[in-house]
C-alpha cells in the first residue's frame, strides 16, 4: 500500500531551504514539512536538549504516516540523528527511517574543493559537535576542515533583519575569523540550512576563488538517490504529490517568514507540542 509521506523536520525555517530543493527533484510524493518554531533556535541547547526536541517531532511525524523523516537541520543531525538511528528505531520503529544532512554533504565535499581546506559555518551546536570535521575525514583524511560558529545569524535571519544595513557586521565578523583561521581555503560549506538566505550578503564579502556551498540540492540528489536503492521504503510512499506544512510556533508568523525561505507562498498548521 502506498500511503506513507516523507517527513522534512527543522528546528523552525531552515529546512524549507532543503525541502524547496527537494520538490523538482521528487515532485510525486506527499510530504509533510513540520518546524518546531516555537522552541527554536536549537542551536545554543545542549545535547539532550536537542536530542529530545527532535524525537518528539520526529514521533509526531512518524503518527502523521511519515515512514521516512529527513532532519533538514544541521544541528539535530549532529546532536540527534545518531541516538535515534541506534537506540530508538530498532526498537520501537524497526520499519520507519530518519536521514541527516551531515552524510549526504561530506560525501560529495571532495567535488568542491582543489586546496583541500575547507571552511564550515554553522550553529554553536554543529560546530562543537564537530560532526563535519569526523564524517569528512572519514571520507577524505586529506581535507582539513576549518570550523567558526556564527551565533548571531540564525536571530537575524528568523527577524527577517538578514539583508538590512545591520546584518553587515555579523556577516563580515564571522566568515572574517573563519578565514583568518587558515590560509588557502577555497570552498566555504553553509552548514545550517537557514544561511542560504545570508547568499547575496557572504557574497559581497567573499574573496575571490571561494565556493559558497549550501545544501539543497546535495540533499535532494542524495534523497533521490536512497529512494532509488531502497524500494522497500519508496514502495510504501504515497505518490499524491502534496504538501502540508505545520509549525509549532505562530502560523501567521510562519507563513510569511516561511515564504523567504520556500520561495513560495505557504499556508501552515499549528501544532502545540
Ligand atoms: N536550521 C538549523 C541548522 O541547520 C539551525 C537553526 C537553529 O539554531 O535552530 O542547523
Amino acid at each position: 500500500m502506498r500511503n506513507n509521506a516523507i517527513g522534512i523536520f527543522d528546528s523552525g525555517y531552515g529546512g524549507l531551504t532543503v525541502f524547496k530543493s527537494i520538490i523538482p527533484q521528487l515532485p510525486e510524493y506527499n510530504y509533510i514539512y513540520f518546524g518546531d518554531n516555537a522552541r527554536a533556535p536549537y542551536g545554543d541547547h545542549s545535547y539532550e536538549t536537542v536530542y529530545r526536541y527532535t524525537l518528539d517531532c520526529v514521533e509526531w511525524l512518524f503518527a502523521q504516516g511519515c515512514s521516512l523523516v529527513i532532519l533538514a537541520c544541521n544541528t539535530a543531525s549532529a546532536k540527534a540523528l545518531r541516538s535515534i538511528q541506534q537506540h530508538i528505531l530498532p526498537h520501537k520503529y524497526p520499519d520507519h527511517r530518519v536521514l541527516g544532512v551531515i552524510r549526504p554533504t561530506a560525501e560529495v565535499i571532495d567535488q568542491y574543493t582543489i586546496s583541500n581546506k575547507v571552511g564550515v559555518l554553522g550553529t554553536r551546536g554543529t560546530v562543537k559537535s564537530a560532526s563535519y570535521q569526523l564524517e569528512i575525514n572519514k571520507l577524505y583524511p586529506h581535507i582539513e576542515v576549518v570550523q567558526q560558529s556564527c551565533p548571531m545569524w540564525v536571530p537575524l535571519i528568523e527577524n527577517n533583519e538578514h539583508l538590512n544595513p545591520g546584518a553587515d557586521y555579523f556577516v563580515q565578523t564571522y566568515l572574517q575569523r573563519l578565514l583568518d583561521k587558515t590560509a588557502g581555503i577555497d570552498c566555504i560549506l553553509l552548514a545550517c540550512t537557514h544561511y542560504p538566505l545570508l547568499i547575496p550578503k557572504l557574497k559581497a564579502y567573499l574573496p575571490e576563488g571561494i565556493t559558497l556551498l549550501s545544501q539543497g540540492d546535495i540533499v535532494a540528489n542524495s534523497l533521490k538517490d536512497y529512494l532509488s536503492r531502497h524500494p522497500e521504503i519508496e514502495g510504501h510512499l504515497s505518490l499524491a504529490a502534496g504538501q502540508r506544512f505545520v509549525t509549532s510556533g505562530d502560523p501567521e508568523v510562519f507563513d510569511t517568514l516561511g515564504s523567504l525561505f520556500f520561495g513560495a507562498s505557504i499556508k501552515s498548521e499549528a501544532l502545540l507540542l
